[in-house]
C-alpha cells in the first residue's frame, strides 16, 4: 500500500505537467485558455493552427501517463495501477493550474499504452475511425474510452478494466460540455474553423 501510495504521487506529479499549456506559451501559440473550448490539451492546441505543437502535446501528455505506469510496474500491478490513477488525476486536476485541468484522453492513451499495448491499439483504432468519419475528437474520445475497459475484460485484465470504468466516467464528465454541443450540433470538427 505504500508503494501504491508513492506511485499515486509520483504519477500525480507527471501528470499534473501541462504540456499543451508550456509549448503554447513557450513558442508562443496564444492563451489555450481564450482559444477554441479553452481546454488545454492537444485537440485545443491545434485550434492554434500549429499542428506541430499540437503533435508534441498529445505525445508528450500521453507519454507522461506511459512513464508513471512504466516506474511503478517493477514493484507489481497494484502500484502500476495507482500509478496510472495519479497521472490521470494530475492531468484533470493540476495544482499549478489551480485545479482547472485537460479532459484526459492523451494521459488514459498513454496509461494504457504502459498497462496493456493492446487495449491501447483498440483505443487507438476505436478513436481513428470515429475521428476520420466524423472529424469530432471529443465523439471519438468517448468512443473510445468506453471502448477500452471492454477490451481490457475481453484481455483477462478485470483490475485494469475496474480502473478504466473510473478513468472512463471521469473522462465522459469532462466532456459534458463537448456533448451538449455534440447533442445540439454545435461541436467543432478537426479541420473545421
Ligand atoms: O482531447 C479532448 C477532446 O476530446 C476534446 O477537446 O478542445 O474539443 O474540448 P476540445
Amino acid at each position: 500500500w505504500q508503494l501504491a501510495a508513492a506511485a499515486l504521487a509520483v504519477g500525480y506529479l507527471l501528470g499534473s505537467i501541462p504540456f499543451g499549456m508550456i509549448f503554447t506559451r513557450l513558442f508562443g501559440a496564444g492563451d489555450l485558455r481564450k482559444i477554441g473550448s479553452g481546454n488545454i490539451g492537444a485537440t485545443n492546441v491545434l485550434r492554434t493552427g500549429r499542428k506541430g505543437l499540437a503533435a508534441a502535446t498529445l505525445l508528450c501528455d500521453a507519454l507522461k501517463g506511459t512513464l508513471a505506469v512504466l516506474l511503478a510496474a517493477p514493484f507489481g500491478l497494484l502500484p502500476a495501477l495507482a500509478a496510472a490513477l495519479g497521472a490521470f488525476l494530475g492531468h484533470l486536476f493540476p495544482v499549478w493550474l489551480k485545479f482547472r485541468g485537460g479532459k484526459g484522453v492523451a494521459t488514459f492513451l498513454g496509461c494504457l499504452i504502459g498497462l496493456e499495448p493492446l487495449a491501447a491499439l483498440a483505443f487507438a483504432v476505436v478513436w481513428l475511425a470515429v475521428a476520420f468519419t466524423t472529424r469530432y475528437s471529443s465523439l471519438a474520445a468517448l468512443a473510445a474510452a468506453a471502448a477500452a475497459p471492454v477490451v481490457l475484460f475481453l484481455l483477462g485484465a478485470p483490475a485494469t478494466a475496474w480502473l478504466f470504468i473510473l478513468l472512463a466516467l471521469l473522462l465522459w464528465q469532462r466532456h459534458h460540455e463537448n456533448i451538449s454541443r455534440l447533442m445540439s450540433g454545435k461541436e467543432s470538427r478537426i479541420g473545421g474553423k
